[in-house]
Parts: C-alpha cells; structure tokens; sequence
C-alpha cells in the first residue's frame, strides 16, 4: 500500500509555493483516501539558528496552517518531528552508510554552507536526516517541491546502500511532483530563482498570513518583462508563466484557460485578476489559520495525538531495521 510522507519547517509563515507545492497537494492525497504522514521539520530548522521562543511559536503557527489548510488530524497522522525519537536514532545508523564526498556534493549544501563562516555539521547531515523522516515509516510517496528532489535522492542512495549491506528493508521512496506547476513557483522579484522563505526581499514572496493588500501590492510589483500581453511561454517568459500559474493554482484552471481569460488585459491589469484570484482563495485558509492559532491548547492536543500515532508506526520499522543490522537486543 502507499504511504505518502512529508515534512515542512517551521521557519515563518507559509509562503504560496510552500501552500501549493507541498500543503494543498498533501490535503488533496489526504482526500483521495491515502495514508499520509506529515510533519512539522523542527529538527531540520535547527540547521539554522532558532530563537527557541520563537520556534515554539513557529511550530504553533504550522500546525494551525496546517489544519486551516484542511489536513484531518483523525485521518492523517500531524505530528512534530522531535516528537518521534526515531527520526534521529534510525538517522544515525544512515549517516555511518552516507559519504562525506557525496553530501558535500549537493547544491544546497554548497549554496547554505558558502553563506557561513562555521558550518554545522547538522547542515552537512541535513537530507540524512530527511531520508530517516520517509524511512522510518516505511513512506512509499513524497509529495515535495523540486527544490527537494536532490535530497530524496540521497534517500534512494541510501536505500540503495542499506539493502546492499543488509538486505530488502525500505521500498524506495518515490518524490511525487506535480503536473500544475505548483511544485516550482518562482520568486515575484527574480523569475529566475524559486520561491523561498529565506529570501531577503520580502515582496519576493506571497505568505498565507498576507492580507488582501498586500496580495495585491507584491503582485503589482512582480517583475514580468517588456512584453504587456499575458501568454503562457516558461522557457522565454518565465514571469508572466509564474503569474499565471499562480492564477491557475488559486482558480483551479488550466493555463490555456487563465489566458483567454487574459485577452485584451495587458500584464499590469491581469496581475490584478491574480490578485483577487489569490485573495479569494487564501483568504478562508488565512482566516481558519487565525481562529485555529488563539487555541494552541487544541494545537498542542493535536500534536501530541500524532505523536502518540506517529510513534507506534516508528517503532514497528525501527525494531525490524535493528534487527537487520544486528543491533536487535539478546533474546
Ligand atoms: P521547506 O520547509 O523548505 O518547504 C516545505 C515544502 O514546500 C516546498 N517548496 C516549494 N514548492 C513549490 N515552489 C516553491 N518555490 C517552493 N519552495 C518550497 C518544498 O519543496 C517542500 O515540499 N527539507 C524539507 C522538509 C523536510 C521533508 C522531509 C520533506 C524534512 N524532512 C521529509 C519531505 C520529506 C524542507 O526544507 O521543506
């Protein structure tokens, strides 16, 4: 059967790439009858400094994004990463399998670690760590951005190297992309770079908390190019594309669709079509997310629920890896 894994970090707001490419996509499998685990990447944010007041409000504010954005604490299992010590114990037994070459290797790496003066070795281990969160559930599927795919294949690498050493144990997780665009939204301010919640500009990016103005501000300032007519072309007009995918997401249409409905509107009117397309669609999540954030007693009960549940299905894989690897306690 399928299981479908996936984790977000509690670093700030949500933004629309994080909603669309991860969020919606997991409440969308949810729905459709799948076994989903998901959690909140608390370990991972500690790859960067975390003010620890501050994580716990971040940690609240996920969940109540999460649940806002339709996850069921009831069918699905919500949890916080930390929460499941097994994440860290089967990460462990997965870094003496991982090389230092090959995970210097990754982009991401390369990209954070130039920024540092000291970088923590927790950066380096940081996809071990995400291969251990799909592992140790056995996950099956994982529904992420593209931005994620060179750490899922460190998880097949690694799956790859255990079975090698130690026999069949883990299906191959499998990254679950999408065919809406939605898995690589781009920034509003640099089409060429992707979305993302570390980035400087704030207007690069739209966050679920963003009001309606604000919507409608960050997009007008969205850089297109010299061209006013809205037309659908990634490749030459990666822009106007990223807007129009972002309409598409929030209207639930088609591009051919969202571009007809664009005839005669030059690109500085349709930004406002986008606009109310995004306010519309947002503004119940953002408004379930406020109502859910003034219960974090709720919040905290949902979460450790999915701990509770998180834990036995954690338990069941890690006892048989241990076994596997000749760890397994005398009998
Ligand atoms: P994080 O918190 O950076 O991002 C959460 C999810 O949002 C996706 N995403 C995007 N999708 C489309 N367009 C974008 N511009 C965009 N930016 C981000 C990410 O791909 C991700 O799916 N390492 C992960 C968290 C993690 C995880 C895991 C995910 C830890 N363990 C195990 C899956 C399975 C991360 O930093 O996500």
């Amino acid at each position: 059967p399928r299981r479908v894994v996936s984790g977000l970090q509690p670093t700030g707001a949500l933004h629309i790439g994080n909603y669309f490419g991860a969020v919606r996509r997991c409440v969308r499998l949810q729905d459709k009858g799948d076994d989903l685990m998901i959690f909140i990447a608390d370990l991972h944010s500690l790859t960067t400094h975390q003010d620890p007041a501050a994580l716990q409000e971040n940690v609240l504010d996920l969940t109540a994004c999460l649940l806002a954005s339709g996850i069921d604490p009831d069918r699905s299992v919500l949890f916080t990463q930390s929460s499941v010590a097994r994440h860290s114990e089967l990460c462990w037994l997965l870094t003496c399998l991982a090389t230092h070459a090959r995970l210097a290797h990754l982009p991401q790496y390369k990209d954070k670690s130039a920024k540092m003066k000291e970088v923590p070795l927790g950066l380096l281990l940081y996809p071990v760590l995400q291969a251990a969160d799909v592992l140790v559930y056995r996950g099956t599927h994982v529904p992420v951005g593209v931005d994620q795919l060179q750490h899922l294949q460190v998880a097949s690498q690694l799956v790859r190297t255990f079975h090698h050493r130690f026999g069949r144990t883990f299906p191959t997780p499998k990254p679950l992309l999408a065919e809406d665009g939605s898995d690589r939204l781009l920034s509003l301010r640099d089409p060429s770079k992707k979305m993302s919640k570390s980035d400087t500009d704030p207007k690069s990016c739209i966050l679920l908390t963003d009001s309606d103005d604000t919507i409608l501000l960050k997009l007008r300032k969205a850089v297109t190019d010299f061209t006013p007519q809205v037309t659908f072309d990634r490749e030459n007009r990666p822009g106007v594309s990223n807007l129009i995918a972002v309409h598409c997401l929030a209207a639930d249409k088609l591009p051919e669709e969202a571009v007809e409905e664009a005839d005669g509107l030059d690109t500085g009117r349709y930004k406002r079509v986008v606009a109310a397309a995004l306010s519309e669609a947002l503004g119940p999540v953002r408004e379930r997310a406020a109502a859910l954030r003034r219960r974090p007693e709720l919040l905290r009960d949902v979460l450790r629920h999915g701990a509770v549940r998180a834990r036995v299905r954690a338990d069941e894989v890690y006892e048989s890896v241990l076994a596997r690897v000749g760890l397994a306690p005398p009998v």
